[in-house]
C-alpha cells in the first residue's frame, strides 16, 4: 500500500538557527525516519520574496536551507527534497485559488493583520500567501502537514479551499491534517521573553555558529540572581528556557536534569549545555556538501515533485473547464 503524503516547506530568510532547528528540522526528520510516509520537505522561495530580500543572496540562502536539511538528517533517499520555484504548477494552482477564495478569508488571517500592523511588507503577496501555502500543500495531496502553532490557521485556510472546490468542482483534493509540531517556543538567550529570533542575533545560536559563539552566547545567557537549576517559566525565565533546550537535545526530562544539577549551581549547567549545544549543532558546523551537488540533489527532487504535480494541475484544469 502507498505511504500518505506528508509536506512541509521552510522559508530561505537568512541564518537557520536553534529555535528553527527544534520547531521543525528535528521533527522532519523523526517524522521521515518513523516510515510512515512518504515525504516531501521544500525551500519556501516563491514565499521568502514576501518578505524584504536582497537578491545578491537569495540563492545562497536557498542553498543553505538545503544544507541544513541534509545536516539535520533528512536523507534525499528516502524524502523528496525540492525548491518550490522550480515546480511552476504551485503558483499556477495558486492563481487558481486566489480566482476562488472570497477576500474576506484572507484579510482575517492574523499573520497578514500582524505583519501589516507592524509594517513588514505592504506588497499583495502578504495577503495572498496563504494562498500559496495552500497550493503547495493540495497540488501533491498531502495528508499531513507538519507546522508550528503560528501556521495552523493558514492551514485551516487550505482544508477550507479544498473543501469548497470538491464540493463545487467534484472530489479533487485531499483535506490535509496539521501535526503540531511538539517542540516549545524556544526563547531568546538575553532576553528570555521573546522568541529566539535572527533578528536578535545577540541571544540566537545559529546552527553555523563557531564553537566559541556557542560558549560565549550560553556562558552570558540570562539567568537570575539565584543559582537553582530549577523549571519556573514565570519566576526563572532565563533557566527554565536553557532546561527546555537541554531536555529537547538530550532526551532527558527536565525533572530529571533539575536532580542532576540540584545544588551544583548555574556553572557546571551550563558548561554542560555548551558541550550539548556544540555536540548537537556539530553536523551543521561540518556538513559541507558542495553548491554544485546541493543542485543536482535540488534538481532530481524537483523532477520527482514534478510528476506529482503536473499531473495534478491536469485534472483540476479539467475541471475548471479550460483546455489542457
Ligand atoms: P525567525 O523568527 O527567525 O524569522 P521563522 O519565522 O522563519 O524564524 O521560522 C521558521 C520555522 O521555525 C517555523 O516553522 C517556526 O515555527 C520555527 N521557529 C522559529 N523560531 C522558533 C523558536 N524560537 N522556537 C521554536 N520554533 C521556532
Ligand atoms: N508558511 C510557512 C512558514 O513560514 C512555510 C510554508 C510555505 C509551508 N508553504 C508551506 C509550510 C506548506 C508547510 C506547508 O513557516
Amino acid at each position: 500500500m502507498r505511504k500518505p503524503i506528508l509536506i512541509s516547506g521552510i522559508q530561505p530568510t537568512g541564518n537557520l538557527h536553534l529555535g528553527n532547528y527544534l520547531g521543525a528540522l528535528k521533527n522532519f526528520v523523526e517524522l521521515q525516519n518513523s516510515g510512515k510516509y512518504d515525504c516531501y520537505f521544500f525551500i519556501a522561495d516563491y514565499h521568502s520574496l514576501t518578505i524584504d530580500f536582497n537578491s545578491s543572496e537569495k540563492s545562497s540562502e536557498i542553498l543553505a536551507v538545503a544544507s541544513a536539511y541534509l545536516a539535520s538528517g533528512i536523507d534525499p533517499k528516502k524524502s523528496t527534497i525540492f525548491v518550490q520555484s522550480q515546480v511552476p504548477e504551485s503558483t499556477e494552482l495558486a492563481w487558481i485559488f486566489n480566482a476562488l477564495t472570497p477576500l474576506g478569508e484572507v484579510e482575517r488571517m492574523t499573520q497578514y493583520k500582524e505583519k501589516r500592523e507592524q509594517k513588514l511588507g505592504t506588497d499583495v503577496g502578504l495577503l495572498t500567501y496563504p494562498l500559496l501555502m495552500a497550493a503547495d500543500v493540495l497540488l501533491y495531496d498531502a495528508k499531513f502537514v507538519p507546522v508550528g502553532k503560528d501556521q495552523l490557521q493558514h492551514l485551516e485556510l487550505a482544508r477550507e479551499i479544498a473543501r469548497r472546490f470538491n464540493n463545487r468542482f467534484g472530489k479533487t483534493f485531499i483535506e490535509p491534517q496539521a501535526l503540531l509540531t511538539k517542540t516549545p517556543r524556544v526563547m531568546s538567550l538575553n532576553d528570555p521573553a521573546k522568541k529566539m529570533s535572527k533578528s536578535l542575533p545577540e541571544g540566537c545560536l545559529f546552527l553555523s555558529d563557531s564553537e566559541k559563539d556557542i560558549e560565549n552566547k550560553i556562558k552570558r545567557a540570562v539567568t537570575d540572581s539565584g543559582s537553582e537549576v530549577k523549571y519556573d517559566a514565570q519566576n526563572k525565565a532565563g533557566v527554565s528556557n536553557l532546561l527546555l533546550i537541554y531536555e529537547a537535545l538530550s532526551g532527558a526530562p527536565i525533572s530529571r536534569l533539575e536532580k542532576k544539577y540540584s545544588g551544583k549551581g548555574y556553572g557546571q549547567f551550563k558548561t554542560d549545555l555548551v558541550k550539548l549545544v556544540t555536540d548537537s549543532l556539530k553536523p551543521f558546523r561540518e556538513q559541507k556538501t558542495s553548491s554544485i551537488k546541493l543542485k543536482s540533489m535540488l534538481n532530481a527532487g524537483a523532477k520527482k515533485a514534478e510528476k506529482l504535480a503536473s499531473k495534478k494541475i491536469k485534472v483540476v484544469k479539467k475541471k475548471l473547464g479550460l483546455l489542457d
